[in-house]
């Protein structure tokens, strides 16, 4: 269907460049194209990133479904090339190598915690170079550019998404603060993308250590998503539940290992009264007269949004390559090894947490485009218009009764 949003993305680590291509953008969306690069950025930044984050200084470079700054209501393509290519152009040719070529870079002693060994037997490669190069977190870097435009049609709607680090190694960030508008651009100013500046040094510190050891530390973040609509998502069907759309995206990073609502897990512990949040009323709010002190349920009841903020919380584990390496057995002799070890990062949370960011906005995204539908932007946002008038007409009904 051409308007419902999806994507794709193409593209090994080491390969020439990542490709994307995303469908059902509204035509007459007008996108900034600059917007995308600063997006990668955010990803590439980070306390505890390898040397290839320094080497790669990603750029986007869209070739259709855009022209004169607006989206044309066809699929935009886009891709991000490799700057190290070529120092991997014989290693990972597309073709056949030269016949005197001799891989330097065969990998043959599987990761702990890696797709290594598991991809190996899935796939039969007997170099599980061939498994890394795609089950690298480098694709995210696709899926953040993707996130990028996908936010610039949340923005017509008011709708704003952002995500901050709230643990690394254990060192969790004060709560309670994420109302205060200033606490968000700590967040973006921060190299460990945590608004508690205190626990941003412990965090430091921590992956100092880490690195010393020759370890790696993985942390939790969160995303908050605010003005959203009520009514995104459904209760009909488990697949178009909004939180288990939110839930599948972000544990599709890799390296993320849960992925909360809300309060999430902690709601096993309280009774219904300490979790369920209260309606009151605000009357003087025509449009949406109904106000919650609290927000235990992070926007979502019955997989439907319920116009407070959406708040997605996810833990991700330690980076699997060790330079201190775990054992580990060669294959295919089996012979004991200490595991592979190549180039990597300590701590990955902080560019994780944007990658998390750009998830949440894709199924966010993807969700409005379901509800307002149309192939233009001004058809979605008729549709956005006369959804709100219904809403209110509800409740003005409700009054006279
Ligand atoms: C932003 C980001 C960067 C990552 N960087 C590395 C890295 O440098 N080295 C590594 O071994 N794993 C890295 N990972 C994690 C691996 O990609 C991941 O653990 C691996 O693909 C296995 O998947 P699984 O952890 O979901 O089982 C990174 C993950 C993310 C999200």
């Amino acid at each position: 269907m051409a308007n419902r949003l999806n994507f794709y993305t193409a593209g090994e680590s080491h390969g020439r460049q990542l490709t994307a291509v995303l469908t059902g953008l509204p035509a007459g969306l007008p996108v900034d194209v600059s917007r995308v690069d600063s997006e990668l950025a955010r990803r590439q930044g980070g306390y505890g990133r390898g040397r290839r984050m320094q080497i790669e200084g990603d750029c986007a470079l869209i070739t259709s479904g855009i022209r004169h700054g607006r989206a044309l209501g066809t699929p935009l393509a886009l891709s991000i090339e490799n700057r190290d290519w070529p120092n991997w152009e014989q290693e990972m040719s597309v073709t056949p190598p030269a016949p005197e070529f001799v891989s330097q870079r065969t990998v043959s002693v599987p990761r702990p915690g890696h797709a290594d060994l598991a991809g190996a037997a899935k796939f039969g490669h007997r170099d599980m170079r061939n498994v890394l190069e795609r089950a690298s977190a480098r694709q995210t870097a696709a899926s953040v550019a993707v996130g990028a435009i996908c936010r610039q049609l949340l923005e017509q709607f008011d709708i704003e998404v952002v995500s901050c680090v709230v643990n690394i190694a254990g060192i969790r960030a004060a709560g309670g603060l994420r109302s205060d508008e200033q606490f968000w651009t700590r967040v973006e100013n921060s190299d460990v993308r945590c608004g508690d500046e205190e626990a941003a040094q412990r965090m430091r510190e921590a992956i100092d250590e880490a690195a010393r050891k020759g370890d790696t530390v993985g942390g939790e973040f969160e995303v908050y998503a605010r003005g959203l609509p009520p009514g995104l998502g459904s209760t009909a069907m488990w697949q178009e539940r909004l939180d288990s759309r939110l839930a599948a995206a972000v544990m599709g990073i890799p390296a993320i290992k849960s992925v909360e609502i809300g309060l999430g897990k902690a709601v096993a512990d309280r009774p219904g009264s300490q979790v369920h949040d209260p309606i009151a009323v605000d009357r003087s709010n025509r449009r949406w007269p109904f106000v919650r002190p609290t927000n235990n349920a992070g926007g979502i009841e019955g997989g439907i949004s319920n116009g407070e903020p959406i708040v997605v919380r996810a833990a991700m584990k330690p980076i699997p390559t060790l330079t201190q390496p775990l054992p580990s057995v060669k294959l295919p002799d089996l012979e004991p090894q200490p595991a592979h070890a190549e180039r990597s990062d300590v701590c990955a949370v902080p560019a994780a947490s944007v990658v998390g960011e750009a998830m949440v906005i894709f199924v966010l995204a993807q969700a409005m485009r379901e509800k307002f539908g149309g192939d233009s932007l001004e058809d979605m946002k008729a549709a956005w218009t006369s959804y709100w008038q219904r809403l209110q007409e509800l409740w003005q009904q409700g009054e006279e009764v």
